[in-house]
């Protein structure tokens, strides 16, 4: 027996290494962990339990019957992050540059496979060459068995990428497929084709960062959700998001018990508004001031920064935030902001996460690079996503709120379930500059030389009786004027208030969001 045990412990020690040590020193030497490294940096110690570690491909193409490294480039297993079941697989580029055979997506399916059934999230680290080259049909065959689990386990268990090297061609789709991918910057990247098929095709000159480095894809395709300077930050990212997230479409995320008390007034907020309301202020500020402990962890910080989203905590429940940022672009909803806030709705709604959204917004970007990018199309999106969510939805309107943007933002009118705003606030139809240029036009051109005297005037009127929260109190579409200082304690209560809340949507085989 012992000889046996030894046989097994060497069997195990060979794949341990992967593709030995020349090319696991090869991979150091890049700055980079190999695969079972960054699965020990993701889980609690000593919890990873692995399986296949002994699989090996059957390509007989190319003399690679010969050429096996046990376990055949990808770790697979579970495991827990603080305590709480994860399914996780790692690819290893050091056998064959992490490519994906035939047997190495039965791995990665396997464990998708039992996440669903055990209602778990799977986290992906990936770091591969792309499809196996020497095998062709099966290993495109293989990805496309991830991309069906991928689908089918949207909005049933989270989803997780990683991307820690190369990540190219049809390989892209699983992680785009998942809830939230986070990019290591500089070292890491995506792309359908690579620098020189593009050279070919378009004659562009590029580089794999300049085509799909982190810092492409957090701040112009949108395709990733967060990045970090290098490998340890981006998995303590991962392990942060799995925190504010549940294991499952079932259940809610654990609470977190905080010390912040719910009752905690903020005098700052009575005096952040400017007395202008052309200037901006900070909506983080806000969002800080007033979730536990001031923390927020903002998901795509740097991609249309003029809507903000992420997650925070009140009174120790876990809840989506999208709030726009007067900051940038007077915090006006366009394209790409649609989008973003769009998907992060859904998915909150799709995880029961509660959403509370800051208010303060102009109304939607006018002009043709919007409308001619598909504003409407885009702009349905939000509107779509918050109208079919059936999560908490609290809504503090602390400044503006026009026009369609009104209707958008968590509404009343959309099933919003606690609607509150700030004594400053204006909702209306447009702004008190538009609405006089329309309703006064024939005056003011009438006026002749005291045309700016009849504007002023008119404008003046429109905004004392328009620009304000009271019109939308009096309908009931604002539950409640609120003072700032206070608006900690109000979202507090409405999510307390909000916790057994039931709310359903017509059966139908789904709906079919403007896309
Ligand atoms: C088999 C591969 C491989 C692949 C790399 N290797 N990619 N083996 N299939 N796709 C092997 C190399 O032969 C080498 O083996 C080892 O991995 C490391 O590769 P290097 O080239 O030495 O590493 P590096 O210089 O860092 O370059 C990494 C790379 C490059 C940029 C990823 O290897 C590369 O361009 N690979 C091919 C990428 C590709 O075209 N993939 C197919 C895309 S099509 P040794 O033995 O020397 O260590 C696709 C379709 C998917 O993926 C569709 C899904 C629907």
């Amino acid at each position: 027996m012992d000889d046996k045990i030894k046989a097994l412990m060497s069997k195990r020690r060979e794949a341990s290494l992967g593709g030995g040590e020349e090319r696991i020193a090869k991979h150091h030497a890049k700055g980079r962990f190999t695969a079972r490294e960054r699965i020990q940096m993701l889980l609690d110690e000593g919890s990873f339990e692995e399986f296949d570690m002994l699989k090996e491909h059957r390509c007989q193409h190319f003399g690679m019957a010969s050429k096996q490294f046990p376990g055949d480039g990808v770790v697979v297993g579970y495991g827990t992050i603080e305590g709480r079941l994860v399914y996780v697989f790692s690819q290893d580029f050091t056998v064959f540059g992490g490519s994906l055979s035939e047997t190495f997506a039965e791995k990665i399916c396997k464990i998708m496979d039992m996440a669903v059934k055990n209602g778990a999230p799977v986290i992906g680290l990936n770091d591969s060459g792309g499809a196996r080259i020497q095998e062709g049909i099966e290993s495109l065959a293989g990805y496309t068995e991830i991309f069906q689990r991928n689908v089918m386990s949207s909005g049933v268990i989270p989803q997780i990428s990683g991307i820690f090297g190369p990540c190219a061609g049809g390989a892209v789709y699983s992680p785009a497929l998942t809830d939230f991918t986070v990019m290591v910057e500089k070292n890491s990247y995506m792309f359908l084709t690579g620098p020189k098929v593009v050279k070919t095709v378009t004659h562009e000159d590029v580089d794999v960062e300049g085509l799909g480095g982190a810092s492409i894809h957090t701040t112009k395709s949108g395709v990733a959700h967060l990045a970090y300077p290098n490998e340890e930050e981006t998995i303590q990212a991962i392990r942060e998001l799995v925190s504010y997230i549940p294991q499952n479409n079932l259940v809610t995320t654990q609470k977190k018990e905080t010390s912040d008390p719910a009752d905690r007034e903020i005098p700052e907020l009575n005096a952040i508004i400017p007395e202008n309301p052309n200037h901006a202020y900070d909506m983080k500020e806000v969002i800080k001031l007033t979730a536990d402990d001031g923390e927020f962890m903002e998901i795509q910080p740097d991609y249309a920064a003029n809507l903000i989203i992420g997650f925070a905590r009140y009174g120790g429940t876990s809840v989506g935030i999208v709030a726009n940022q007067p900051q940038v672009l007077a915090g006006v909803l366009d394209n790409d902001a649609s989008i973003k806030g769009a998907r992060f709705v859904r998915f909150c709604d799709c995880f029961n996460i509660p959403v509370v959204t800051f208010v303060d917004v102009p109304g939607f970007m006018p002009g043709t690079v919007q409308e001619h990018g598909g504003i409407i199309r885009n702009g349905a999106k939000l509107l779509y996503a918050y109208a079919e969510a059936t999560i908490p939805k609290v809504t503090i309107t602390t400044r503006k709120s026009y026009g369609g943007a009104y209707c958008v933002m968590s509404s009343k009118h959309l099933r919003g379930d606690i609607n509150y705003a700030w004594p400053c606030a204006e909702i209306a139809v447009m702004g008190a500059k538009g609405a006089t240029e329309i309703l006064y036009a024939r005056e003011i051109k009438a006026a002749g030389d005291k045309a700016s005297e009849v504007t002023t005037e008119k404008e003046a009127e429109y905004t004392e009786k328009f620009a304000n929260p009271y019109e939308a109190a009096k309908r009931g579409y604002i539950d409640d004027i609120i003072r700032p200082l206070r608006t900690r304690l109000r979202i507090c209560k409405a999510l307390d208030m909000l916790e057994n809340k039931q709310d359903a949507n017509p059966p139908k085989k789904h709906g079919n969001i403007p896309l």
